[in-house]
């Protein structure tokens, strides 16, 4: 590793990132390579961002043409760059979505949504799940359920209520006067890659209409193609009322969207919310041309193609290892359940060029880049099987 660049960063960022012994310093693709030269096969993504590929040159190019022409754009003024974006947008949203707020992250995407929620009902309540994650900034925050997160900030914002991710009979308990929405992701990514049963979304739908509150999914992670449809929400013919993204859509660049109904937007009154960054003209050319990129690259069906036959491989493991609990994932957003913490894994897959996430402290997560290549999912594959391999032999030694 390159010493001084870690010991730099070390030495001067806020040491809230639990961080790998590795430098990165280019990527194409599917594939990283560290200050050293050498190669990994990223099932990272950076976390879900990557979802085009690192570098794609279609991205590239639209940022580099961007960036030569105007930098920054407030949203008080009309710009082309975002214009362009936008009509990709509502080509691919859920129909009913109509209206966007562009902002900078995914945190800043669902704080927009919970106080689109409580104006547009004038009601303070939101209804979250347990298992969830909707990012750390005091509003989302509320609504993320990792007390590790919570209890050192609290109080945190009032009239937040948790109920078990899957359960709707709970749901529909928690609900009164004072509810505005419920916010769900429709598969947990940071609580373990935990996919609720078929009819979870079509029932939290239901109920919301029974009781005249509003629909927030938060598809920051698991939006843009990741489980192989452009939103999860489609697998089960589910419209949310608002709909949270981030990550992805701009293939890295800083980028969160807020969408939401012509009826829940237009309760907005004007200065109700803004951002001296979102909507910027280089993140929406990116933003653009990775919608360009999903559409004509059949990516959203290639995850769930090579997706499918990922997990097939991955089931495999589950049979061959007893410290593999569970293997589950949709599209190209998987999990190996583990009956251990997962460091170690992760840490063996780095040594031999394969770079994985955690998710929670007993979930191997792999979000590889839906470019990802045969060879490379096989490789992925192979060097799980040898780290999970001697992990197995280390534990029956012990
Ligand atoms: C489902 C979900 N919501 C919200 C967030 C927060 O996004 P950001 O880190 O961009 O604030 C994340 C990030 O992991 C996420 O996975």
């Amino acid at each position: 590793m390159s010493g001084w660049i870690a010991e730099r960063e070390a030495q001067t960022m806020a040491s809230t990132y639990w961080k790998r012994p590795l430098v990165i310093a280019h990527g194409e693709g599917a594939t990283l390579w560290d200050a050293e030269g050498r190669e990994y096969v990223d099932c990272t993504s950076n976390y879900g961002v990557a979802i085009t590929g690192h570098c794609h040159p279609r991205v590239v190019e639209a940022v580099r043409v961007q960036a030569g022409k105007l930098l920054s754009c407030h949203g008080t003024f009309y710009n082309e760059s975002r214009s362009g974006f936008l009509k990709r947008l509502s080509a691919v949203a859920p129909k009913g979505l109509r209206r966007a707020f562009l902002s900078n992250s995914g945190t800043e995407s669902v704080e927009f949504a919970l106080k689109l929620a409580r104006r547009s009902t004038g009601r303070p309540g939101i209804i979250a799940m347990m298992g969830a994650f909707h990012g750390k900034t005091m509003g989302s925050l509320s609504a993320t359920w990792n007390k590790k997160y919570r209890a050192p900030f609290e109080p945190l914002v009032p009239g937040f209520k948790h109920v078990p991710y899957g359960r709707l009979e709970r749901l529909e308990a928690a609900i009164d006067g004072e509810t505005a929405a419920v916010i769900a992701e429709p598969i947990q990514g940071e609580s373990g890659i935990n996919i609720p049963s078929d009819d979870f979304l079509p029932g939290l739908r239901d109920i919301c209409d029974d009781k005249g509150v509003l629909l927030i999914l938060d598809e920051i992670q698991t939006g843009l193609g990741r489980t192989g449809a452009m939103f999860a929400c489609e697998h089960y013919g589910v419209e949310p009322d608002i709909l949270c993204l981030a990550k992805a859509i701009a293939s890295g660049l800083p980028m969160g969207v807020t969408m939401a109904t012509e009826g829940v937007m237009s309760s907005l009154k004007m200065g109700d919310h803004s951002s001296t960054f979102g909507g910027g003209p280089v993140a929406c050319a990116a933003a653009a041309a990775t919608l360009d990129v999903l559409r004509e690259e059949r990516l959203p069906e290639r995850a769930r193609r090579e997706g499918a036959r990922l997990l097939a491989k991955l089931k495999a493991l589950e049979e061959k290892y007893r410290v593999v609990r569970e293997v589950r994932g949709r599209g190209l957003m998987l999990g190996l359940e583990l009956r251990f913490d997962v460091l170690n894994v992760i840490l063996g897959a780095m040594e031999r060029g394969v770079l994985v996430l955690d998710a929670g402290r007993n979930v191997v997560r792999l979000l590889p880049p839906l470019v990802i290549e045969k060879g490379q999912i096989d490789r992925v594959v192979s060097v799980l099987d040898e780290v999970l391999g001697e992990e197995e032999a280390a534990r029956l030694r012990d």
